[in-house]
């Protein structure tokens, strides 16, 4: 089944977002499948973020993420990728449409709140890297059947 990694990166757990964005997810009907707090080091940060590694602003991307506690997670469902990229909201919070989760709760690009993957493929590597492969729990959801036909 499709996985996407999220995780509300350190201006969220230190602005006491995390129940509120962990329950968009869970309201939404995604399963959840992991997810812990911890300050991750540099070296995962730049490893999570390699693909922007020539930006001008990756120094100042990775000394955000690396800042304090994040809450990594990984929500499972068919189509959550794209689904969870729509409830999160445009990268700039000021672009985000209200009733997204940056466009509720955010106000500036570099304090964005939250990541999602982009991509099936970058949700199974991300998953990978935060969590190790295979590491996650699988489970059945009793509600299930309430919520897919
Ligand atoms: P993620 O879900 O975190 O990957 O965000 P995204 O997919 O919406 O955007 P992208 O992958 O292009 O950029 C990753 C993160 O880098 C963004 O969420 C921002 O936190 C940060 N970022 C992107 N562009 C800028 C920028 O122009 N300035 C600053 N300071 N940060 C940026
Ligand atoms: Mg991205």
């Amino acid at each position: 089944a499709e996985i996407s990694y999220i995780m509300v990166k350190p201006d969220g757990v230190q602005r006491g977002l995390v129940g509120e964005i962990v329950g968009r997810f869970e309201r939404k009907g995604f399963t959840l499948r992991g997810l812990k707090l911890f300050t991750p080091g540099k070296e995962l940060a730049e490893e999570h973020y390699k693909d922007l590694s020539q930006k001008p602003f990756f120094k100042d991307l990775v000394d955000y993420i690396t800042s304090g506690p994040v809450v990594a997670m990984v929500w499972e469902g068919d189509g959550v990728v794209k689904s969870a990229r729509k409830l999160i909201g445009s990268t700039n919070p000021l672009e985000a449409e209200p009733g997204t989760i940056r466009g509720d709760l955010a106000v500036q690009t570099g304090r964005n709140v939250v990541h999602g993957s982009d991509s099936p493929e970058n949700g199974e590597r991300e998953t990978a890297l935060w969590f190790g492969s295979g590491s996650v729990e699988q489970w059945q959801p009793a509600l299930a059947p309430w919520l897919r036909e």
